[in-house]
């Protein structure tokens, strides 16, 4: 299989860094990983997205923004420029994860991720200098977040090639070293790798079968006293409440367990995570994910009950998240 073109130069890079690494045996099956990831029999839209890549225009050089809510370019083009580059970024739409602007052109995403990451912030510990993986990382965002809090290198990982093709036209312009989003699952990794310092899986767990397998397998990835940070959708209860939705939650196919905080504490600890601790819990507000000019189908205030927005259409309690901590042994 070949190597997509978009992905060539970060496994060149992958490669070489590897070798010598604890990742050594993920390069033997990465570049069929890519190659799948990315093909075009799978995936018939690639072509238009592509283009959309390719029209992409030169901006005025500018400094990187890792660090601001809206992670981008800074400096301004002119006004020719910033709509081909709308118009560019328009066909990569929907922008679900972000906000971003480059030269002034402001990504105005579905989701306030940035809340989620000053959510979050506080319990994390210190990122520089370390290995960092982030599970279903969606287009990126987070994963410039953390290397602007100083990591060393940050592999996101995510199945939907859209969000693959938009983090590249960020870079395109941001130009980043020792960042990667790969097209792949987590299951797709091998599953004994314990290479990175950190692990975030945030807004993957509820779309997992076996939520137990999902942990075990993150706990898997983190080197002896890693730091596993996990986000997911909660309900409120006790530690044996969980609730496995009948047919759609939200609107959303493919949720099939939503936790209390406390049960997913429990899981935590059942599959030898240590420490395991429950840093934050709050309802998603239509503010934080809602529809905007980048993400034009619907969103949170559609899926809740006209009624009652403290239930969701199909009548189950309307979201809320947590974000739990927890460490490897060791
Ligand atoms: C709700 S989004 C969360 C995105 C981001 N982590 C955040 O918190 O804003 C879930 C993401 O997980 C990805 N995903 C779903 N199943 C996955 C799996 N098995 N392994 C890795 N990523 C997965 C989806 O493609 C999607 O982009």
């Amino acid at each position: 299989m070949t190597i997509p073109a978009e992905l060539v130069a970060d496994w060149e890079q992958l490669n070489a860094r590897w070798q010598t690494s604890t990742l050594q045996p993920w390069l033997a099956i990465l570049p069929n990983q890519l190659a799948s990831g990315l093909s075009p029999e799978r995936f018939g839209d690639l072509p238009r997205w592509r283009d959309a890549l390719a029209n992409l225009p030169a901006l005025p050089t500018g400094s990187p923004q890792l660090t601001s809510a809206r992670v981008g370019l800074s400096g301004e083009a002119s006004p020719p420029t910033l709509s081909m580059l709308r118009a560019a970024l328009m066909g990569l739409h929907p922008w679900r994860k972000g906000p971003f602007e480059l030269c002034g052109l402001h990504v105005d995403t579905e989701w306030r991720s940035d809340w989620k990451w000053d959510r979050l912030e506080p319990v994390l510990e210190s990122l520089a200098g370390k290995r960092v993986l982030d599970v279903g990382c969606g287009n990126g965002y987070h994963c410039w977040r953390m290397l602007g809090a100083g990591a060393a290198e940050v592999v996101g990982i995510d199945p939907t090639p859209l969000f693959i093709l938009q983090f590249k036209a960020l870079q395109r312009y941001l130009d980043q070293e020792h960042i990667y989003v790969l097209p792949l699952t987590l299951e797709a990794m091998p599953e004994d790798l314990p290479a990175f310092d950190t692990v975030f899986s945030m807004g993957v767990l509820y779309h997992r079968r076996d939520p137990l397998a999902h942990l075990k397998s993150l706990k898997g990835k983190l080197v002896p006293g890693g730091q596993l940070l996990l986000e997911t959708l909660v309900v409120e209860g006790d530690q044996d409440t969980v609730l496995e939705p009948n047919g759609r939650y939200a609107r959303m196919g493919n949720v099939w367990h939503l936790p209390s905080p406390d049960l997913a504490r429990r899981w935590m600890s059942e599959v030898g995570l240590i420490d395991a601790t429950v840093v934050d819990v709050g309802p998603t507000s239509v503010a934080e994910q809602r529809s905007t000019e980048w993400m034009t189908f619907h969103s949170l205030s559609d899926f809740l009950d006209p009624q009652n927005p403290r239930l969701t259409v199909e009548g189950y309690p309307a979201p809320r998240r947590a974000i739990l901590t927890a460490r490897a042994p060791g």
